[in-house]
């Protein structure tokens, strides 16, 4: 699933991008901010937002699978851990943490890049909005801006990229 694109004014570094409700248990959603493209996910509750560029050789990251953890600690003891979750590019199969962008293909490859990502309410949305702080952007296309309701949680995204832990 993908968002159309959301201008991004000089200075803006935060962005309603979509309802919280726009993305199910296990989904993905693309956006456009600015120019560059991201891969929102809703993964175990939580949300995750990665850069759709791959670090290897630049391919659609967001747009491969995501898989879980399957480990062996001794020969023939297969485990599953679906707490741990990796986004697959789908170029060359690389695997990266959706928590810290590590990749698992090559240890000392580059990361991921991540981007700080949250639900925030409706109503703080709202007061935002009303008081200047946070503005809409309007644009060509009808998804470019989100209605605003206090009774709706919102994924706000911030474009700078967050530290390797
Ligand atoms: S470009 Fe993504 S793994 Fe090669």
């Amino acid at each position: 699933m993908s968002a159309g694109a959301v201008k991004a004014p000089p200075g803006a570094s935060r962005f309603v991008v979509a309802k919280a409700s726009d993305i199910a248990e296990g989904g993905r959603l693309l956006v456009e901010v600015g120019g560059r493209e991201v891969g929102i996910y809703r993964l175990n509750g939580r949300f995750h937002a990665l850069l759709n560029r791959c670090p290897h050789l630049g391919g659609p990251l967001c747009k491969g699978g995501v898989v879980s953890e399957i480990y062996a600690p001794v020969p023939g003891d297969i485990r599953h851990d679906a707490s741990r979750l990796f986004v697959t590019c789908p170029w060359h199969n690389w695997e990266f943490d959706v928590t810290t962008g590590q990749s698992y293909w090559s240890d000392r490859g580059p990361r991921a890049r991540l981007f700080p990502v949250g639900v925030e309410s409706g109503e703080k949305v709202a007061e935002e909005l009303s008081t200047g702080r946070a503005e809409r952007v309007p644009g060509p296309y009808k998804a470019e801006t989100v209605p605003v309701a206090v009774e709706d949680d919102y994924i706000v995204l911030s474009m700078r990229p967050t530290r390797p832990a």
